[in-house]
């Protein structure tokens, strides 16, 4: 017998989880932040200054690469990786379909040409067994991207480059301490770029880091960070312009803020796993969910959740997005902050209009192959994934939200899966 309590909060029943249990926002502030805030605005350097030297070495030695480079964003580091590699006009670069746009973008702001690689289906990460059929003579690089946090199979990956003699650069904007074989993301490519965004585990509002262990891969990057110039930032000028270059550096509140951050990581990523692996435990063996996974190499570092509606469970007639939306809107009702996931890469117009620098540039480029393909049907886990996909908010799951969060939310998404014939589709809600 179902109890009154048991009625969908989309039905007019009761919310799951109640108003007064408070989920916190990330990141949470502490005196060590204001500390370095305020010590750099106190001092005279407030554009590329001493925070932004130090954070470069402490980040290097944390991660445990050779050189890094502080920018101001990960979308800035991945388009340095790209000059770096000496990727080139009409040159193709292969990527994951699911990853936050400036993954695809990136390569088209260098005059180069995307192509999709289709994703495995309990990762969520791009497949090492569909790169090789992706490769052509025009192939320079490949983006892996360690989505959600989650490390991508990198030996696969790191076999079938030097294979083709094909530069990696890791996305690792969302895969601050992510593990592949208890090595940290960002340590297996040619170079990486992490993000500083809010959202991110290391997070300092906004800003980059771009990493590498090769030395001229690193100096060609830096040029591209400020300018064109080959100097480091902190040396002298010589007002020379030695190559293309942009202004991607971050500043010394920024670093400052960063670093701050950066000494209590380990603490932060400790904590926002242990709540991913109780989110994930508890969300175990309910029917129609397919929940994430890390596997004996793979490990994530909490970033983010996304779960899944198993297709079995959508029912027929009904638009897969909208029931898939429907299912997320009822659990939002139930009080967990959830959202659907979000497109794929070659599914933005940008792409499929290939929309660039007008003129059907970088696609009609001379140098450009013509028969590139962005047809959805070449991407079959991708679509699947998309359209089944839940995210819990960084906001409910990461850390200072603890158990009492984790539960609630367990509370919330088990309730809508018990009963999941009745959640009414949501433009009826
Ligand atoms: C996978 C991925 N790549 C690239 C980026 C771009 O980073 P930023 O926002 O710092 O430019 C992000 C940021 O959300 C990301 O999640």
């Amino acid at each position: 017998m179902s109890k009154p309590s048991d009625k969908l909060a989309a039905l007019g029943g009761p919310r799951a989880v109640p108003r007064e249990l408070k989920f916190h926002v990330w990141p949470k502030i502490n005196a060590t932040d204001e500390k370095f805030v305020l010590a750099s605005i106190r001092q005279n350097s407030h554009a590329w200054g001493p925070n932004c030297v130090a954070l470069q070495d402490e980040f290097a030695r944390w991660n445990g690469n050779r050189f890094c480079a502080a920018t101001n964003s990960g979308t800035a580091a991945l388009h340095m990786g790209l000059a770096a590699c000496d990727v080139g006009a009409g040159d193709e670069v292969i990527t994951t379909t699911l990853s936050w746009t400036s993954t695809a973008t990136c390569i088209v702001h260098h005059n180069a040409i995307p192509v999709f690689v289709d994703i495995d289906h309990d990762t969520m990460l791009i497949d090492p067994a569909k790169i090789e059929a992706a490769i052509t003579p025009r192939t320079k690089a490949i983006i892996p991207v360690h989505y959600w946090g989650l490390a991508c199979d990198m030996d696969a990956i790191m076999k079938i480059a030097a294979k083709h003699n094909i530069k990696v650069i890791e996305d690792a904007c969302q895969g601050h301490g992510s593990l592949y074989r208890g090595r940290k993301a960002g340590t297996f490519g040619h170079c990486a770029a992490f993000s500083l965004n809010q959202n991110k585990n290391f997070s300092a509002g906004e800003g980059g880091l771009f990493v590498s262990n090769d030395e001229q891969i690193y100096i060609k990057a830096r040029a591209v960070m400020s300018f064109g110039e080959l100097r480091a930032p902190e040396s002298n000028r010589d007002f020379h312009a030695y190559a293309l270059g942009w202004m991607y550096r971050t500043s010394d509140v920024a670093a400052a803020y960063a670093r701050g951050r950066l000494a209590r990581l380990d603490k932060d990523n400790a904590a926002a796993i242990a709540n991913w692996r109780l989110l994930n435990d508890g969300l175990g063996g309910i029917d129609g969910l397919i929940r994430p996974v890390e596997t004996a190499k793979q490990k994530t570092n909490g970033y983010a959740y996304v779960f899944r509606v198993a297709p079995d469970k959508f029912p027929k007639g009904v638009d897969p997005n909208l029931w898939r939306d429907s299912v997320a809107h009822a659990i939002w009702l139930e009080g967990v902050p959830v959202a659907s996931a979000r497109m794929s890469l070659p599914e933005h117009t940008v792409i499929q209009a290939r929309q660039g620098y007008g003129g059907g540039c970088p696609w009609s480029c001379p140098m450009a192959r013509k028969d590139i393909d962005y047809s959805m049907s070449q991407y079959p886990v991708t679509v699947q994934t998309v359209n089944s996909s839940i995210q819990v908010g960084i906001n409910g799951h990461r850390p200072p939200n603890g158990k009492s969060q984790i539960n609630a939310i367990i509370k919330g998404i088990r309730k809508v899966f018990s009963q999941l014939d009745n959640v009414p589709l949501k433009d009826q809600a």
